[in-house]
């Protein structure tokens, strides 16, 4: 009766994963799409904690020390959660996808301890599982630090080198572990584990740039993979259902990240990412930029046919998204048609301008990706940017010399009027200079961008 509850509850949670990442696919159902997953998620752990027995028919046990980490896990995760702010949201989900990877090294380490097998099958999976968790651990760890500022990249060929030869090694450990298992004995997954982690490190270090899209959703698929092989260790369908969702949706992200970045997989991987690793300084030198006035821009805006806003990381900072909605709804009532241009990569997460815009209730349809904005850019009137900077930088298609060379942009200096909103002339992710601030149709409006947007909308109700 129990394995009948267990299997029951698995095939619930395996739906609810499916349904809610179906329903994730949609800002109007994400959330609900989350709740559901998480609901499923729920009901495994409990059939697990309550209803899983081990092949002498006892009861799983140790219930005050799993309720006890249960309770510590959930009272850290929410504190984060109700704390994070908006705009360290991607180093919170790189936080959370690194600790996915540790719990499948653990699982890792402890069957292969507590269960000593020559099985190959078994062997190859446990040692997979925690490779692949260990180096999305410790490469998350360093994403995070790099998103939040702390770590900066540290580019060499030498270090690329090392890593190759690093990673040909620890397959090779792998090799001897699954097909001469005693040639090492036990000691194998504490070597394999610190070369991993090493690995990890080495691997997301060299990053730099406007690289970091890929990998992060790379790491995203790792962990998911990590997490299905050891579904595969203890026999468990939602773990795996789970892990192979996690781990193919990372994959098709990543493909689509390497799309947006123009940038082939295996030079993830392999190196020779992100250019040269010099860093371009684009054309800026001593020239001055033009600046424009609130009044004037509301002005231009308000009588122009047709205007483009390109959102980026900056929107996200000043939490300008709201503002920005009441802008292009004056806008619209004016008569502009008013789309906005997202770049896959803005912001620093995946879908983060989505997210932020669907937040303030900005109809879906008004968004338009890069590929279908680009060739309407031409008789557009105005293209107002409002905190983006890499995003539309032209060096990502002059400068064979700069970190975000070959990258696709926004092409905003086709528009016949571009209106650039931040403040001041910092750089963005990447740490180059761009040139369009200099282009002869760029104007500069310097401020941080919700009151530059609330004084926009003041004008232009006036009007
Ligand atoms: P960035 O190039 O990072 O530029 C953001 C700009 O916003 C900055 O130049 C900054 O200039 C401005 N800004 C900051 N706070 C502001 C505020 N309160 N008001 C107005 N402006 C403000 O952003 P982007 O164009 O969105 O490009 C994203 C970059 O991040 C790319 O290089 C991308 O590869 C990288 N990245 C993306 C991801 C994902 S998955 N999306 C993940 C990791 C990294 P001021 O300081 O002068 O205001």
């Amino acid at each position: 009766m129990s394995n009948f509850i267990l299997e029951i509850s698995y095939l619930l949670g395996s739906i609810s994963f499916i349904l809610g990442l179906k329903m994730l696919s949609h800002p109007e159902t994400a959330r609900k799409g989350n709740l559901l997953a998480a609901a499923g998620m729920a009901i495994a752990i409990l059939a697990t904690i309550f209803f899983h027995e081990n092949e002498a028919g006892e009861p799983i046990g140790n219930l005050i020390w799993i309720f006890a980490a249960i309770g510590v896990g959930t009272f850290a995760g929410y504190l984060m959660a109700m704390k994070v702010k908006m705009t360290a949201m991607p180093q919170m989900v790189s936080l959370f996808n690194g600790m996915g990877g540790a719990c499948a090294a653990i699982i890792s380490i402890v069957e292969y301890t507590s269960h000593p097998s020559h099985d190959i099958g078994f062997l190859a999976i446990a040692f997979l599982g925690l490779m692949i968790g260990s180096v999305s651990f410790s490469g998350s760890m360093v994403a995070y630090g790099k998103l939040d500022g702390k770590i900066n990249d540290w580019r060499s060929n030498a270090v690329r080198m090392f890593n190759n030869v690093l990673l040909a090694g620890i397959l090779a450990l792998i090799g001897v572990g699954v097909f001469s298992p005693d040639m090492i004995g036990e000691p194998i997954v504490w070597i394999l584990l610190v070369v991993s982690l090493i690995y990890g490190i080495l691997f997301v270090m060299p990053i730099g740039g406007a690289d970091m899209p890929v990998v992060i959703s790379l790491l995203n698929s790792f962990t998911g993979v990590a997490a299905a092989l050891g579904g595969f260790l203890y026999d468990n369908a939602v773990m795996l259902t789970g892990g192979i969702l996690v781990g193919s949706a990372g994959t098709i992200l990543t493909v689509l990240m390497c799309q947006a970045m123009n940038r082939p997989l295996l030079s993830v991987i392999f190196g020779s990412f992100g250019g040269g690793g010099a860093a371009g300084t684009g054309e800026g030198g001593e020239q001055v930029v033009k600046t424009i006035s609130v009044t004037d821009a509301a002005i231009l805006c308000a009588y122009a046919k047709r205007v483009a806003i390109v959102p980026g990381y900056g929107l996200a900072v000043a939490q300008a998204q709201h503002t920005c909605h009441d802008f292009e709804r004056m806008l619209g009532e004016k008569g502009v048609e008013v789309t906005y241009a997202i770049h896959p990569v803005a912001g620093r997460m995946p879908g983060h301008m989505n997210v932020l815009l669907a937040e303030a209730d900005v109809p879906y349809p008004k968004l338009l990706e890069m590929e279908e904005v680009n060739p309407q850019l031409p008789s557009t009137d105005v293209v107002i940017v409002v905190g983006a900077n890499d995003v539309v930088n032209p060096a990502a298609e002059t400068d064979p010399s700069s970190p975000i060379y070959g990258m696709p942009i926004i092409q905003v200096d086709k528009a016949k009027n571009v209106i650039v909103m931040k403040r001041s002339m910092g750089k963005g992710y990447a740490g180059i200079a761009n040139s369009l601030f200099f282009k002869d149709k760029t104007r500069m409006l310097f401020g941080d961008a919700k009151d530059t947007l609330g004084k926009l909308v003041s004008e232009l109700k006036q009007m």
